[in-house]
C-alpha cells in the first residue's frame, strides 16, 4: 500500500520536511518505559539518549513515580506520551484530561469504549488550552485476540471491533487513535491524513512476542499507514538498548525510504 500521508506533517512529528529517513524514523518512534520505578527509568533513558526522542510512561510506572518521573524526561527535551488509558464518566475522565494536559506530555490516552459522550468530554477539556497534547482513543488492545474480545461480551471480531471504536471517536470529533499493526491499514483508511495513528505491538522479526496477540513489524506498521510506533520490551529488555533500537530505527527508516 502506497502511504503517501506519511509525508503530511499533520500527522508526523514537527520537523523539517529535508530531515533523512533515519532522523525522521527517530521522530517516529516511541519507547515504553515499563519499568518498575524511577531510578531503572532514568537508566534506560540515559542508555537510549541521543538515540531515542519519544518515551511512553504508562501505569507502571506512573502509578510507583507519579507526576515527578516526568520533570526530568520533559527538562532533557524529550516528548513524553502519557497512556493511562483514562476509562470513567466523562466528568472524570475531563478532569483527568485537564490534570495530564498541565504536566507537560505531548499525548495522552483514553479508552474509545468510554463512549462518544466520554470522548467529546475529553476533547473539550483541551479546548483553550494552548499547543494542547494529541489525545487519542485506544480502541481494542493488542494483547487482545478473538477469545478475549469475545470474552467480554462483543462478538465481533477484534480488527472488526477496532474499526467500529474509530469510527465513533471520529463522529465525536477525534483524529488520534491507537490500534494495532492489524488494523492500521484500515484505520488510515477512515481517518484519511490528518489520522493520528499510535500502533504498539511491534516486533522485530524474531523477537518474541510476549503477551502480545495482534504484531507485526516496524517496516510492516508504517507501510500499512502507522504514525508513531510504540516500542517495549524488544528495546527495555534487550542486553544493548541502544543497538536494539538503532537496528528498529534502520528497519523503520528503509521502510520510509521505499
Ligand atoms: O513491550 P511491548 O512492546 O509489548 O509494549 C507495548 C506498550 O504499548 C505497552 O506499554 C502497552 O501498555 C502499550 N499498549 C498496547 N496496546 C494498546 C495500547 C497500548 O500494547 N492497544
Amino acid at each position: 500500500m502506497s502511504i503517501p500521508e506519511r509525508l503530511n506533517p499533520a500527522f508526523a512529528p514537527a520537523q523539517p520536511a529535508v530531515l533523512d529517513p533515519l532522523e525522521q524514523a527517530r521522530g517516529r518512534l516511541i519507547v515504553a518505559l515499563d519499568v518498575p520505578d524511577a531510578a531503572r527509568a532514568a537508566q534506560l533513558v540515559d542508555r537510549l539518549e541521543g538515540t531515542c526522542h519519544w518515551f511512553k510512561v504508562g501505569l507502571e510506572l506512573f502509578a510507583a513515580a507519579g507526576p515527578a518521573v516526568l520533570e526530568p524526561l520533559i527538562g532533557r527535551g524529550h516528548s513524553v506520551f502519557l497512556d493511562l488509558k483514562f476509562h470513567d464518566i466523562p466528568n472524570t475522565v475531563a478532569g483527568a484530561v485537564r490534570s495530564a494536559a498541565g504536566l507537560g506530555v505531548r499525548m495522552l490516552t483514553v479508552h474509545a469504549a468510554g463512549g462518544p459522550a466520554m470522548l467529546a468530554a475529553a476533547r473539550e477539556a483541551l479546548s483553550g488550552i494552548e499547543n494542547p497534547p494529541e489525545l487519542l482513543a485506544v480502541t481494542v488492545l493488542t494483547s487482545m485476540d478473538a477469545g478475549q474480545v469475545n470474552a467480554v461480551g462483543v462478538e465481533r471480531s477484534p480488527a472488526d471491533q477496532a474499526i467500529l471504536l474509530a469510527r465513533m471517536g471520529l463522529d465525536a470529533g477525534m483524529r488520534g487513535f491507537v490500534c494495532s499493526p492489524q488494523e492500521v491499514a484500515r484505520l488510515r483508511g477512515l481517518t484519511g491524513p490528518e489520522g493520528v495513528l499510535v500502533v504498539p505491538g511491534i516486533r522485530p522479526a524474531g523477537a518474541s512476542v510476549g503477551d502480545q496477540k495482534r504484531v507485526a513489524t516496524p517496516a510492516a506498521a508504517l507501510r500499512e499507514g502507522a504514525s508513531y510506533l510504540v516500542v517495549g520490551r524488544p528495546i527495555t529488555q534487550a542486553a544493548h538498548p541502544a543497538e536494539a533500537a538503532e537496528a528498529i530505527l534502520e528497519e523503520m527508516a528503509e521502510a520510509l525510504k521505499a
